[in-house]
């Protein structure tokens, strides 16, 4: 099982890579295989109809495009900016709608979000769940919000609270068999 993740945030000190990695690490223990998209290098300029229409889209967008379609899901880790997601996930979202065929159709995805203040970024992430669902993404029905998270992991990356580490872990579980189970589905 090959899964696309990515955060919504492009600093090298951001809370939702610190996230990110440590679901990687969980997912890659379920069997399943990475690929980390670099936004950074990716540079996706912003939606411009013009762009589209006079020389299609640009190129980050299409490598973006041809990783989701190679990927069976995605995991996302998402910052909420002003209750929100990040412009950068949502311009992504919109260059990969117009793609041909649409690569996000059918996907699975996993969603988390981490915060310094105390709902976690979990508003990001309901900003995000729909713009996903039209686009025919199965969103697990279990997100991970991570609070204080400026003070919720241990210096080797782990979370402290064992009870939400112990949580992150019965999701990500989940979310591993739901969309093994899709692919089972897909191929018969
Ligand atoms: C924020 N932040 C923030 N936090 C939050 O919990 N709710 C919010 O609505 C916002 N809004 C917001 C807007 C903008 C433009 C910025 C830059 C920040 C704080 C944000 O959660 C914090 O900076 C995180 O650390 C950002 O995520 P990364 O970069 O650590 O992954």
């Amino acid at each position: 099982m090959k899964l696309l993740a990515m955060a919504g945030a492009l600093r090298s000190g951001s809370l939702n890579k610190q996230l990110l990695k440590l679901a990687v690490k969980l997912l890659e223990g379920a069997g399943a295989e990475i690929d980390l998209v670099d936004f950074r290098a990716l540079a996706i300029p912003i939606y411009d109809g013009d762009v589209e229409t006079g020389t299609g889209l640009p190129h980050g967008a299409l490598e973006l495009a041809a990783r989701v379609t190679a990927a069976d899901g995605l995991v996302i880790a998402s910052p909420e900016y002003n209750v929100s997601m990040p412009a950068l996930l949502k311009n992504a979202i919109d260059w990969l709608s117009r793609a041909k065929p649409m690569p996000l159709r059918g996907k699975n995805a996993l969603l988390l979000s981490a915060s310094p203040g105390l709902v976690g970024g979990n508003r990001a992430l309901w900003a995000l769940r729909p713009s996903l669902e039209v686009l025919g993404v199965h969103v697990y029905p279990d997100m991970f919000s991570l609070a204080s998270a400026h003070q919720a992991f241990r210096p080797d990356g782990e979370l402290v609270d064992e009870a939400l580490a112990k949580f992150l872990r019965r999701i990500v579980d989940g979310f591993v068999r739901v969309t093994r189970a899709h692919q089972t589905m897909e191929k018969k």
